[in-house]
């Protein structure tokens, strides 16, 4: 089980300060979401802010890529230096090929899933991935609802994995995630929790990263 805090909460001003807080706090990765204003109606993040936080934190950077031919800017953000990439199923018509280069340099490739978007759709590109996001909000924006619909997603793709074995992808789930969804979705046999506005929403990140993980493990 790890704990994937998202910087779309943080305080820009102060990312090192938080990126700090959330290492000393106990993140097990720092998830970076990257919106083009095409594929998501916002924008967030661009190669550069990787590159600036890779000297700055030892934690790997989850890499989530929500924007319209993502293929055209993996290698930026593998040089950037992100451990994962992550890439929406529905963002190319060449998902199989994004992933193989996700994989030439080396970095641990992901697909995500929009709420709309059934497993299924999934199959062929299972035995490429490290990961498996399920977005269990529409993708875009921070502090939205958790959509419940998106639970048996995450049983599903579960029992896939555990029927074939061959298949070694964990699961992470990303939107809405709190002390009481962490826990459906743990149940529903997530693996990686994203979150974001629930960290940076209370006292301090510590406690809120302490109260998370003190639910899932
Ligand atoms: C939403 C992003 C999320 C976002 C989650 O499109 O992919 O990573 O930061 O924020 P919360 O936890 O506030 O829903
Ligand atoms: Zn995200």
């Amino acid at each position: 089980m790890q704990l994937a805090p998202s910087i779309l909460s943080a305080d820009f001003i102060n990312l090192q300060r938080d990126v700090s807080a959330l290492e000393a706090g106990g993140a097990d990765l720092l998830h970076v979401d990257v919106m083009d204003g095409h594929f998501v109606p916002n924008l967030a993040f661009g190669p550069q802010v990787v590159q600036a936080l890779r000297p700055i934190t030892k934690l790997p950077l989850d890499v989530h890529l929500m924007m319209s031919h993502p293929e055209a800017y993996i290698d930026m953000f593998a040089a950037a230096g992100a451990d994962t990439i992550m890439v929406h199923f529905e963002s190319t018509p060449h998902i199989y090929h994004a992933l193989q280069l996700i994989a030439q340099h080396h970095v641990k490739p992901g697909v995500v899933i929009n709420p709309g978007t059934p497993v299924d759709a999934l199959k062929s590109v299972l035995p490429l991935v490290g990961q498996v996001l399920i977005m269990t909000v529409n993708p875009g924006f921070g502090g939205q609802a958790f959509l419940p619909s998106t639970l048996e997603k995450v049983a599903h793709l579960d029992q896939i994995r555990q029927t074939d074995t061959t298949l070694t992808f964990d699961i992470e789930v990303d939107g809405g995630i709190n002390d009481q969804t962490i826990q459906q979705a743990a149940r529903a046999g997530a693996d990686i929790f994203v979150a974001g506005s629930y960290i940076f929403g209370g006292h301090s990140v510590a406690e809120q990263i302490t109260k998370l993980k003190g639910l899932i493990e």
